[in-house]
């Protein structure tokens, strides 16, 4: 069957041929399609569908100029090279460094990367630091991903064949709040830096249907199933929550509507269990303005699951054509890249590009058609067809960071205390 084919079919459709009819009327009476086959893997499903790996896009290597270019702009960039130039010409960037925390494991592994974001990048450029908190309004709306009043549906499940309150253990796992944040990030930046916490919100599109089966669903039981109506493989996925889709829907869009960074041009997206091992050899926000590019990734590489961006080549065509733009990137602007990830831990963008008319009305729509919810399109493939459709090659290019991998961890162990002032670990 040919790959697109599969792709362009609901979820329901995708189950039908591959499992036969009990499934399908499973499915149908609500139950969650992984619980009839709880050991499956993506790669299981993947098989018995007989899903191919998509084509690849062949990543481009740097040309000469722009590796040209790109070392010089480091160089310029490096500690000494700041401190060699006279006048304006040493100040900063424009620029700010964003967190996102929405969960209590995120408050925790950030009191592990501020301290050390301290002592390997601000001790040296002492850019501003906002980190985003879910507001009072966003916790009472989505009380069961940002509030633990109750044990979630979502995590709620059967230990020891009991079900009941008295047997399960739902950890909490409401949001952190502003005082709590405020709290790690004195403790870790202290009062010499400038750093603010600053609350967002957001609402579910109204594409998103949620399933009556859910809705009526006791917390007390476990099945209340997926949320919402048509979710894909991607979505459904074990494990994965609507936490993760806000989290889309905020890189998409809500992020660049913040009023906390209007005043700012560039930004610098850590995630909160990223962190720095080592002092950066140069300044990423003066290696961008150097650079003249409008977004830069760490890590760029393909993504294994067709599931989750199944339409997302074909919405992006359908806005292309509906909007008659001319798409900029040949290279880029094609079904493959809708595979291709630039990794959401690590990336800057430009604030004008992303606040510029087209690119809002596009995130606009993007967000409306339901799918970051459905499919779990995420902002890491999002980009790559964003910045094909709107921006020249070169805007993005094929050079990233290049931070060395010793320099930066993700989702790191940690052995003792880093101390921020010396930046030894006890
Ligand atoms: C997958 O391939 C097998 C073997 O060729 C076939 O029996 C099966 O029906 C196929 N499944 C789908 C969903 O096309
Ligand atoms: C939780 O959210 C639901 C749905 O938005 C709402 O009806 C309910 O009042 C909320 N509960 C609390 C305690 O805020
Ligand atoms: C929610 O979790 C927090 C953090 O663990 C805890 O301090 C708080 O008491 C909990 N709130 C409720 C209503 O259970
Ligand atoms: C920084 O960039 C923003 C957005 O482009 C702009 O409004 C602001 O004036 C700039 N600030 C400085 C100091 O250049
Ligand atoms: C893209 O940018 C490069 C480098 O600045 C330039 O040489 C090229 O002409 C541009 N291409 C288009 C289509 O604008």
């Amino acid at each position: 069957m040919a790959l697109r084919a599969v792709l362009g079919a609901g979820a329901l459709a995708l189950l039908r041929p591959a499992c036969g009819l009990e499934l399908a009327r499973s499915a149908q009476e609500g139950l969650p399609w992984y619980e009839l086959h709880p050991g499956w893997g993506l790669d299981d499903w993947k098989k018995e569908l007989n899903l191919s790996d998509p084509p690849k896009v062949a990543f481009r290597k740097a040309t000469t100029d722009e590796r040209k270019a790109h070392d010089e702009a480091k160089r310029q960039c490096s500690i000494a090279g700041i401190a060699s130039r006279r006048g304006s010409s040493r100040a900063m960037e424009n620029g700010t460094i964003a967190y996102l925390v929405t969960r209590r494991s995120d408050l925790a592994q950030l009191s592990e990367s501020l301290p050390r974001l301290r002592h390997h990048f601000l001790r040296f450029w002492p850019y501003p630091v906002k980190i985003f908190v879910v507001s009072d309004s966003l916790r009472q709306y989505d009380n069961d991903t940002f509030d633990n009043l109750t044990c979630k549906k979502d995590t709620y499940h059967h230990s020891d064949g009991t079900v009941g309150w008295g047997r399960i253990s739902c950890t909490p796992d409401n949001a952190p709040n502003k005082e709590e944040v405020r709290k790690v990030a004195s403790e870790s930046l202290g009062p010499d830096y400038d750093w603010e916490v600053a609350e967002f919100d957001l609402r579910v599109p109204e594409a998103v249907k949620v399933r009556p089966e859910w809705e009526n669903c006791d917390r007390k039981h476990m099945g209340c199933g997926p949320r919402w109506e048509n979710m894909n493989l991607c979505a459904a996925w074990p494990g994965i929550k609507p936490g993760y889709m806000h989290m889309n829907q905020f890189f998409t869009k809500v992020m660049y509507e913040q009023e906390a960074l209007r005043k700012y041009k560039y930004y610098l997206r850590l995630d909160a269990d990223f962190e720095f091992r080592e002092t950066l050899k140069a300044d990423p926000f003066c290696t961008m303005a150097q650079t003249g590019r409008k977004f830069i990734w760490q890590t760029r590489r393909h993504s294994g699951s067709p599931f989750c961006t199944q339409g997302l080549w074909e919405w992006f065509q359908k806005y292309q054509q509906d909007n008659g733009l001319t798409p900029q990137d040949p290279h880029f602007w094609r079904e493959s890249s809708a595979m291709v990830n630039y990794v959401g831990y690590a990336g800057m963008g430009d604030l004008d590009f992303f606040r510029s008319e087209p690119v809002r009305k596009l995130a606009e729509a993007f967000n409306n058609d339901g799918r970051v919810y459905l499919n779990r399109w995420s902002d890491q493939t999002y980009y790559v067809l964003l910045f094909a459709l709107f921006e020249n090659h070169s805007a993005v290019g094929d050079i990233g960071f290049e931070w060395p991998d010793a320099s930066w961890c993700h989702k790191c162990q940690h052995h003792g205390k880093f101390d921020p002032i010396t930046g030894k670990t006890s």
